[in-house]
């Protein structure tokens, strides 16, 4: 048995600029792994919280209490414990911070220290993360699918349109480096397409194009363009993929597009989206209605849910109790795993196989501020997942996770990859377009 030796966290600055977390694990052999914790800025309302300190420096973000948290208390309790057993760690941190949103010693604090030893353990057996992770949680691993975004939007483009991610996925390319290829074709083509408009003026927090568009379906059209342009038929091995995060332009009751000055009920704002699923190819939509529009869901759900892969992130907070419900209420058919929603690697795990038993799809995602970390790469591997959603195709804190997949592909063959299926044998093959 190796044990954890020390625990030690130290303050890094994300790709927003924002203060972060490091962890690092030390075991009693000398071999050290660490992790970087991630933070959103479209939040559930229900996902763990991040430890800040508040007041004036850093516009209240600094990391000083969640550091003293882990540098204290974690550090006290992780020493001595072995390090193979990543569901006893996760306890301990559990343990240490019951309140189910994380808040006292915070949800960043406590996925950082998750993350890293699930790093250390798999540098001490010598093992790839993807394979212990595989090994771990009895799972087959394959490379994921990519959901790519193409423009950002909502908050992560100051509100510039109100839907926040317009991706796309490459579902018939056969390999992974193909997939690459295919996006940064249809990535670029849609920056040539902004720029001849003069409409091209940088990217937003993920690294997609900035969206100087007229209306929300101006970019949808836009996206299609760009997959012509880009020499590849919409629809056929290219789809388009959008995360709306309703909750953001949740208006009272209803919903509200500032672009377009447009107030909707629930019953309007499905058939806006229906609309655009009739004549856009796409696939899958995550957060459709707002995390607290559950009538809305299911009604989404029952509409469209048998031609759509419909994902709950701010709606399902990667939380297994609000999967179990949604499960039973027909509320999505997919779920987004974001360890840092709830806080520990178990806890995400446990969520995922809860999911994977109903049948549903999960997509591994990283937050809009990310850093150097590329973990989310090896657990969505590891876990044969399906799905990963890092951001764009641009900023290296987005493509240091596509190019680990890329080393991932060179240790577990390229023909371990959950795309490059036949569209007829796949579950998009239902949508209308493929
Ligand atoms: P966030 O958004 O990381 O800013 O919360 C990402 C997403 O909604 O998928
Ligand atoms: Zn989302």
């Amino acid at each position: 048995m190796s044990s954890i030796l020390t625990v030690h966290a130290r303050r890094l600055w994300d790709s927003r600029g924002q203060p972060t977390i490091e962890a690092e694990i030390t075991l009693d052999n000398g071999i050290t792994g660490r992790a970087i914790a991630p933070a959103g800025a479209s939040r559930g309302k229900r996902e763990a919280v991040d430890l800040r300190d508040g007041g004036i420096a850093l516009n209240g973000k600094n990391v000083t209490q969640a550091i003293a948290g882990i540098n204290g208390p974690i550090a006290d309790r992780l020493t001595g414990m072995d390090i193979s057993d990543q569901r006893a760690i996760d306890n301990v941190l559990i343990g240490l911070d019951p309140s189910p949103m994380k808040t006292v010693l915070g949800g960043n604090a406590l996925v950082a220290c998750s993350l890293a030893a699930l790093h250390t353990a798999a540098l001490n057996a010598g093992t790839p993360l993807w394979r212990h992770i595989a090994d771990l949680y009895d799972c087959v691993p394959s490379l994921p699918l990519a959901e790519i975004q193409i423009f950002g939007g909502g908050a992560h483009a100051a509100g510039r349109v109100d839907i926040q991610d317009f991706m796309i996925m490459v579902p018939g390319a056969s390999d992974f480096d193909e997939m690459m290829e295919i996006t940064s074709e249809v990535y670029f083509a849609a920056g040539d397409i902004m720029a001849s408009k003069g409409k091209r003026h940088g990217i937003a927090d993920e690294g997609g194009w900035w969206p100087e568009f007229s209306s929300n379906e101006d970019a949808l059209e836009t996206l299609t363009k760009a997959i012509e342009k880009a020499g590849e038929t919409p629809g056929k091995n290219v789809v388009i993929s959008l995360d709306i995060a309703a909750s953001e332009f949740r208006d009272g009751n209803g919903y509200y597009f500032s672009l377009e000055d447009r107030k909707m009920t629930t019953e309007q704002m499905i058939s806006t989206l229906g609309g655009w699923i009739d004549s856009y190819p796409i696939v899958s939509i995550e957060d459709p209605l707002a995390e607290d529009d559950t009538d809305g869901m299911i009604a989404f759900t029952a509409q469209f849910g048998d031609r759509l892969q419909i994902i709950g992130d701010d709606y399902l907070v990667t939380n297994r109790d609000i999967v179990a419900q949604a499960i039973s209420d027909k509320a999505c058919n997919a779920v987004l795993l974001k360890v840092n929603q709830i806080g520990t690697v178990s806890e995400a795990i446990d969520t995922f196989m809860l999911a994977r038993e109903a049948g549903w799809q999960s997509v591994v995602s990283a937050r809009s501020g990310e850093s150097e970390d590329s973990t989310i790469s090896h657990l969505a591997t590891g876990l044969g997942a399906g799905q990963l959603k890092v951001g764009s195709f641009q900023r290296s804190e987005r493509m240091v996770k596509w190019n680990e997949c890329l080393r991932i592909q060179d240790q577990i063959g390229r023909q371990n990859y959950a795309g490059g299926t036949p569209l007829s044998q796949t579950w998009w093959h239902k949508t209308s377009f493929a």
